[in-house]
C-alpha cells in the first residue's frame, strides 16, 4: 500500500512555514506516494491551496493525523498531537530533543517512529537534507537586514555630492552556518565585516567572504565539527580582544551556539555600554537565552542608546524560501525510504539511524535519552 504522507497548518505561535511545497508534494506522488494536506498549510508561506495538485485535503489536523502513516511537520508535535497519531505512524521534522522533554517522552509512549532534524549527521551524503543549515542560512541574511533597518547609517561607503560616508562596521560572533550568511550578506551590503569564532577552522571561512577574522589566541574545537564549551580562563582571553572590536561596531550579528547548551554570554552589560548610541546587536542566539547579558527573547530594546534585538524564529520571517529549502531538506532525506510509494527504512543507512529520536518504546539518541533519565 502506497504511504500516505501528511503535513499540517502548523500551530505553534508565529510559525509561517509548512513542511510540504506544492513541488515536493508533486515530486512525492511520483514516487508513488499519497499527500494529505490540512487545509491552508501553505498558505502563510504564500502557496495556496490551489497551488497543490494532486493532493488529499482535510479539514482538520486531527484527520491528518489519524491518517498519516509519514507525517512531515515543522514545529515539534505538541503531546495532544503525538496523542492523535496511528500507532504506525512515522513523523518527521524539527523535534527540539534538548527542550522538549514532555513530548519526547509521549513519542516513546507511543512507541512511535520518530526522526529529528536536528539530528542528520553533518556528513556529505546529507548535505542536501541538512535543515539545520537551510534554516540557519535564512537567520544570517535575515539578521543583517534587522540590523541594517535599525542602525541610522548606511552599511556601504558613499560618494556623493553631499560628501562622502563611511561604511559600518558589522561584527559577526560565530561563523557558522548562520553567521557566514550574515557575512557574506553584510558584505554584499557593503559594510566592512569582521567576524570571530572559537573554531579555527571558521578563519579560512571568514577570509575568503572577504572579512577580517578577529584574533583572540583561544580555540575550542569539539567532537564532530562542534564547538565545546571554554574554561573560565579561555572566556576572559576571548572577551578582552571581543570587547574591544565590540565597542566600535556600529552593528553586532551573534549567532554563537553549542548544541544541547545555553548559548555562550559573549556580550556582557558592561561591553554593551562601551558601544556607541545608535549601535545595534541583534542576537540570533536569543532563544537559547542569548549571547548578549541584556537580550531578552522577542523583543527589541534599547540600553544607553544601544539597540538589542532578540529575534526568535527568524526562518519563519522568509517562509516561502524557507519552506522551500526546508521541504526539498525532507524530500530528500524521505526518498532513499520509499519504494514505489511504500515505507520501507533501511536502519542501516546511518542517516536513518543516526536522526532517529524514538522507536519500539526507546529513545534512540543517546544525549536526549540520558538527559530525561533513560
Ligand atoms: P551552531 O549553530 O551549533 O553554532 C554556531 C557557531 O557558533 C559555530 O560555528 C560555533 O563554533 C560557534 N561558537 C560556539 N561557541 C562560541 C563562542 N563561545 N564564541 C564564538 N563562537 C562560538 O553551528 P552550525 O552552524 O550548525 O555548524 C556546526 C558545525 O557543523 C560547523 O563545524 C559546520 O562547519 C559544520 N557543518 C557541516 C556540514 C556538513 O559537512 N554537511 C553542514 C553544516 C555545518
Amino acid at each position: 500500500m502506497p504511504a500516505t504522507i501528511g503535513a499540517l497548518r502548523e500551530s505553534a505561535h508565529g510559525e509561517t512555514r509548512v513542511s510540504l511545497t506544492p513541488e515536493i508534494a508533486d515530486k512525492f506522488g511520483k514516487e508513488g506516494a499519497r499527500i494529505l494536506l490540512e487545509r491552508g498549510a501553505g498558505e502563510r508561506a504564500r502557496f495556496p491551496d490551489s497551488a497543490y495538485k494532486n493532493v488529499a485535503w482535510a479539514d482538520s489536523s486531527a484527520a491528518v493525523l489519524a491518517a498519516a502513516d509519514v507525517l512531515l511537520t515543522v514545529q515539534p508535535l505538541t503531546v495532544a498531537q503525538i496523542g492523535q497519531l496511528k500507532a504506525s505512524a512515522v513523523v518527521i521534522g524539527f523535534m527540539q530533543p534538548y527542550a522538549r522533554a514532555a513530548e519526547v517522552r509521549a513519542l516513546r509512549e507511543r512507541r512511535l517512529t520518530s526522526f529529528s532534524m536536528e539530528l542528520v549527521p553533518r556528513i556529505s551524503r546529507a548535505q542536501s537534507m541538512d535543515a539545520l543549515s537551510s534554516q540557519a542560512a535564512i537567520a544570517g541574511y535575515k539578521a543583517v537586514l534587522i540590523a541594517a533597518s535599525h542602525l541610522q547609517k548606511f552599511l556601504p561607503m558613499l560618494t556623493t555630492a553631499a560628501g562622502t560616508i563611511r561604511p559600518s562596521q558589522v561584527l559577526v560572533i560565530g561563523a557558522g552556518v548562520a553567521g557566514l550568511q550574515a557575512i557574506a550578506t553584510a558584505k554584499r551590503l557593503g559594510a566592512v565585516v569582521e567576524a570571530y569564532d572559537v573554531r579555527s577552522a571558521t578563519r579560512e571561512q571568514v577570509k575568503s567572504l572577504g572579512a577580517k577574522f578577529v584574533e583572540t589566541g583561544v580555540s575550542a574545537e569539539g567532537a564532530g565539527g562542534y564547538a565545546r564549551e571554554l574554561t573560565a580562563e579561555e572566556k576572559a582571553k576571548q572577551q578582552e580582544a571581543l570587547d574591544a572590536r565590540i565597542a566600535v561596531a556600529d552593528a553586532v550579528v551573534t549567532t554563537a551556539a553549542v548544541p544541547g547548551r545555553p548559548a555562550p554570554k559573549i556580550i556582557s552589560r558592561a561591553a554593551v555600554e562601551r558601544m556607541r548610541a545608535g549601535s545595534v546587536v541583534v542576537d540570533i542566539a536569543a532563544e537559547q537565552g542569548g549571547n548578549c547579558e541584556l537580550t531578552r527573547a522577542g523583543e527589541v530594546l534599547e540600553h544607553q542608546g544601544v539597540k538589542i534585538v532578540g529575534p526568535v524564529n527568524l526562518a519563519a520571517e522568509l517562509a516561502y524560501n524557507a519552506s522551500e529549502m526546508y521541504a526539498r531538506n525532507l524530500f530528500n532525506f524521505l526518498k532513499p525510504a520509499l519504494s514505489k510509494g511504500e515505507l520501507a527504512i533501511d536502519w542501516n543507512d546511518e542517516v536513518f539511524a543516526q536522526s532517529c529520536l524514538t522507536r519500539d518504546g526507546a529513545i534512540k539518541h543517546e544525549p536526549t535519552a540520558k538527559a530525561l533519565g533513560g
